[in-house]
């Protein structure tokens, strides 16, 4: 039976980690882990219980008492914080910000990387966020960072947003992604960046089928290939 490894994809938001991530995973036969959804859903918790941004004990209280779970549905994936569908609210433009501020606390860092590693115990994942390559899954056998200009990000996450019914503009979205970079790479925990042993992939200028076939044949190549060593 062909060894399950873990792969890793981190970077900027908007790079199409997500879609090629998901569609990764389903060709072969894994599962998905979107870590940013689990930041999000803090934010989701914190905004509801009014719990402030600085009150690490209370950031800590909402975290360990989460349980969330990913469901597929469809093309798409649901997302359950104890057993309650957050799969909308936590796609909203103002829990985009405020995951972001939330995921520079230790607190809500160090539990949700514990869960990340749990959900990833035994292999067969594929892994998205800003630090699976660098700290949740260090020693993850096969690592990308997928990267774009941030104009050709803030175009599709525009184009995202406009066919969900959202009401924002195109500058608007590029500097929302501009500030969410800066933020995620100039954090003193976990700052986004890349692995040294990372395979960098820009897309900017490829489609998305274009990305995933190019980590589908480095995938096949490192099951083969850490195969045949064992
Ligand atoms: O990928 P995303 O946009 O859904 O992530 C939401 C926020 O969570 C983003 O601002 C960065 C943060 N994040 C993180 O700090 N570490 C991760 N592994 C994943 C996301």
């Amino acid at each position: 039976m062909a060894r399950r490894i873990i792969i890793a994809i981190d970077g900027p938001s908007g790079s199409g980690k997500s879609t090629v991530g998901r569609r990764l995973a389903e060709r072969l036969g894994y599962r998905y882990l979107d870590t940013g959804a689990m930041y999000r859903v803090a934010a989701v918790k914190a905004k509801e219980l009014s719990i402030d941004i600085d009150d690490e004990a209370g950031l800590t209280r909402i975290c360990s008492h989460m349980e969330i779970v990913f469901v597929q549905d469809g093309d798409g994936i649901k997302t359950f914080c104890n057993d309650k569908d957050v799969s909308e609210a936590i796609r909203k433009p103002e829990i985009s910000a405020l995951a972001s501020q939330i995921s520079t606390k230790k607190a809500v860092r160090d539990i949700l990387v514990e869960m990340q590693r749990m959900m990833g115990a035994g292999g067969g994942i594929v892994a998205e966020g800003r630090d699976i390559g660098t700290v949740v899954f260090s020693g993850a056998e096969l690592k990308f960072f997928l990267d774009s200009t941030p104009e050709e990000r803030g175009r599709r996450r525009f184009k995202e947003l406009v066919e969900k019914g959202m009401r924002v503009s195109l500058e608007e979205t590029i500097t929302e992604i501009r500030r969410r970079d800066r933020r995620d790479r100039g954090r003193k925990l976990s700052p986004l960046r890349r692995a040294n042993d990372a395979l960098v992939i820009d897309s900017t200028h490829m489609t998305i089928e274009e990305v995933v076939e190019k980590m589908l044949k480095e995938a096949r190549r490192q099951i083969s290939e850490g195969g045949a060593c064992q």
